[in-house]
């Protein structure tokens, strides 16, 4: 793994993780379609060196971390796992809000329990952008929750910059999960923000998501311009792009398919050129 890890509450994590919610099935809901391919990918991107892997419990619910238990345990001591509270799944496979303190609490408990450690090593809280949860009592739980020892340090994930700062008033915040990639830089300001404090930014949809079915981001002109000139592909464009715009910007990349985990995997050895980095910079939706 050829880029210098970062610190992510206390861990030496590289830069290029793993989003485990493609693993499971369709709509992030259920079984994964092939699921020794998703054991395989796991246990083929720890073999390379990835060492901070993104989950949550209701990722299936319950199927990504029942796969990384799989694949995975016993866990070795570099391998840091971050997970998430905050949603819940309905029974269709909706998405359902759990913001309340107990529920953060609960949702923490079901994670250790699916994941089988005394500690998961980050924990974010991901806000409901429509919340009704003030943010002081989520973080007060959340605080609790660390210093009993259940979660190693507090994450904040889909937070508006003053949000951001009101958690940094109030509690070591280890890093920042929010939409961002080359198409979608909505939130550019909180970006800065964690760029200028040293706070880990960890985006999601780095490669423009499944949610939707063309990735804006992989279908770009100028992405797709920048691969072919220099002989890298587009995901390896985008994911080279945000390792190069700031240095605490930890990748987690989803894929259920090995071919693209080691696409993704070798983006860590693009190193993108002047021309590109320039003409990449003006890139929008
Ligand atoms: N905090 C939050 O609210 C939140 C929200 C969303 C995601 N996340 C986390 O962020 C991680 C990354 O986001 P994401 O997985 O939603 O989106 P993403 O990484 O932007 O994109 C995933 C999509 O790209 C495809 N893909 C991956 N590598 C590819 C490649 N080399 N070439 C072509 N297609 C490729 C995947 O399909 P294949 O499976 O076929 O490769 C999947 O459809 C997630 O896994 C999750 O851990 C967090």
């Amino acid at each position: 793994m050829p880029t210098a890890p970062v610190l992510l509450a206390g861990h030496p994590v590289h830069r290029m993780g793993f989003g485990a919610m493609q693993l499971p099935g369709t709509g992030v809901f259920g079984p994964p379609k092939d699921h020794d391919a998703a054991i395989a990918v796991l246990r083929a991107a720890r073999s390379a060196g990835v060492n901070h892997i993104d989950t949550a419990q209701f990722y299936g619910p319950d199927v990504a971390n029942d796969l990384i238990k799989e694949a995975l345990f016993p866990y070795d001591d570099e391998l840091v796992l971050v997970s998430k509270v905050g949603a819940a799944r309905g029974a269709d496979g909706g998405w359902l809000p759990a913001q309340r303190p107990e529920e953060l609490r609960s949702g923490v408990e079901t994670n250790l329990r699916s994941l089988g450690v005394d500690q998961v090593h980050v924990v974010n809280l991901r806000r409901h952008p429509e919340g009704t949860v003030p943010l002081d009592e989520q973080l007060g739980e959340m605080a609790a929750l660390r210093d009993e020892g259940l979660i190693g340090g507090i994450g904040l994930s889909n937070v508006t910059l003053d949000e951001y700062r009101t958690a940094q008033a109030t509690t070591e915040v280890a890093c920042v999960q929010n939409a961002y990639n080359l198409i979608e830089r909505a939130e550019q300001d909180l970006f800065d923000a964690c760029v200028e404090d040293g706070t880990p930014f960890v985006p999601f949809f780095p490669l423009g998501s499944a949610f939707v079915a063309e990735s804006p981001v992989l279908n770009d002109p100028v992405v797709q311009a920048t691969a072919a000139r220099m002989d890298v592909t587009a995901p390896q464009v985008a994911l080279a792009w945000l390792l190069a715009i700031a240095p605490r910007v930890l990748l987690i990349p989803g894929t259920s398919a090995l071919a693209h985990l080691e696409e993704n995997l070798a983006a860590a050895d693009v190193v993108l050129d002047e021309e590109a980095l320039s003409a990449l910079a003006d890139v929008r939706p």
